[in-house]
């Protein structure tokens, strides 16, 4: 996303980035991420930097996040 630079820029790019967070949030408040049963074996996988990967039965490892996304319940 762009909001150009220079004298003709945005005069509204802090509250835009604003309105994003609080809708990424008011969104994401309302999801609960578990991992799926049973729990894939995670471990330290190095790329560039470290990342988290899964570990097969057979020895190979993938660069994925198996999540199970619920509708958080709030009290
Ligand atoms: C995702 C949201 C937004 C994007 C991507 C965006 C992008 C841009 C871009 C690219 C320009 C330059 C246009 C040009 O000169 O041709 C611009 C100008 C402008 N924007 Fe935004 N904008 C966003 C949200 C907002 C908001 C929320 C406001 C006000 C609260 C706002 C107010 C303005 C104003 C007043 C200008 C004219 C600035 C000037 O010409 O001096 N914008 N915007």
């Amino acid at each position: 996303m762009t909001f150009l630079a220079g004298p003709r820029a945005c005069i509204g790019y802090r509250f835009a980035l604003m309105e994003i967070k609080v809708l990424v949030f008011t969104i994401f408040r309302d999801i609960a991420f578990e991992l799926p049963s049973p729990a894939p074996k995670i471990e330290n996988g190095p790329a560039l930097i470290t990342r988290p990967i899964i570990k097969e039965t057979d020895g190979t490892s993938k660069n994925t996040m198996p999540l199970v996304l619920k509708l958080a319940q709030h009290e």
